[in-house]
């Protein structure tokens, strides 16, 4: 809601210019019904289950690829982690624990469905989507390899994809067993 003088100033227009001028809306005067095209553009949401999934595949040597065609390494760096944008390849062993390597999405996200529709929603940066859905299986098993999440010749579609299982298995969604006013949990690095 405005403020008053916001709302004296709609009123003098409204009078001024004719209500015709704010009755594109029937509920609220303002705004329009978006066309069926502007609503498939958005309509991008991919559920962690992956039915929204489109048609395609990659694996990780074509992801090597698309990651530099695509401008991926100008920010990310060569190999995922010399850039000065977020790292996207684990430094420490794939051995360790999950919660004791690196938050990154490729390696943490307890879905794979997740890291695709990150990498398609919002990368790259600038040019945010551009990339085809090939692109983005192929990028997406790229970044998986790089974290020893997958091997490397594993082909990722919209069967495969949701069925990878993810280091941090069920852990995301446990409970955790704190209760106010105790010490915080050993080992949690947050
Ligand atoms: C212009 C610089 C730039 C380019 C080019 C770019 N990125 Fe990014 N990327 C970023 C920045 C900055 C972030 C962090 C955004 C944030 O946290 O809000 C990011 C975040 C990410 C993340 C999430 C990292 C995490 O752990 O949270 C992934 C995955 C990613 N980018 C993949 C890619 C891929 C794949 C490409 C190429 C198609 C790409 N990026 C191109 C700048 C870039």
């Amino acid at each position: 809601m405005g403020s008053p003088k916001v709302v004296a100033i709609s009123l003098l227009l409204g009078s001024l210019l004719g209500n015709s001028a704010f009755a594109q809306s029937p509920t609220y005067g303002f705004g329009r019904t978006p066309t069926a095209e502007e609503l498939r553009r958005m309509d991008i949401s991919i559920s962690h289950e992956g039915d929204e999934l489109p048609s395609g595949r990659g694996n990780a040597k074509q992801g090597a690829q698309v990651y530099l065609d695509k401008g991926c390494a100008a920010c990310h760096g060569a190999t995922g982690i010399e850039g000065m944008a977020p790292i996207l390849r684990s430094k420490r062993s794939a051995k360790l624990p999950i919660w004791e390597r690196e938050r990154i999405l490729p390696l943490r996200a307890p879905h794979a469905t997740i890291v695709w529709d990150y990498i398609r929603r919002g990368m790259p940066a600038g040019l945010e989507g551009t990339l085809t859905p090939d692109e983005v299986y192929a990028l997406t098993a790229y970044l998986l390899f790089l974290n020893d999440v997958i091997p490397e010749d594993q082909v990722l579609d919209r069967q495969s994809l949701p069925k990878v299982k993810m280091p941090i298995g069920d852990n995301y969604a446990k409970e955790h067993d704190w209760k106010p006013n105790t010490p915080r949990l050993e080992g949690y690095p947050y």
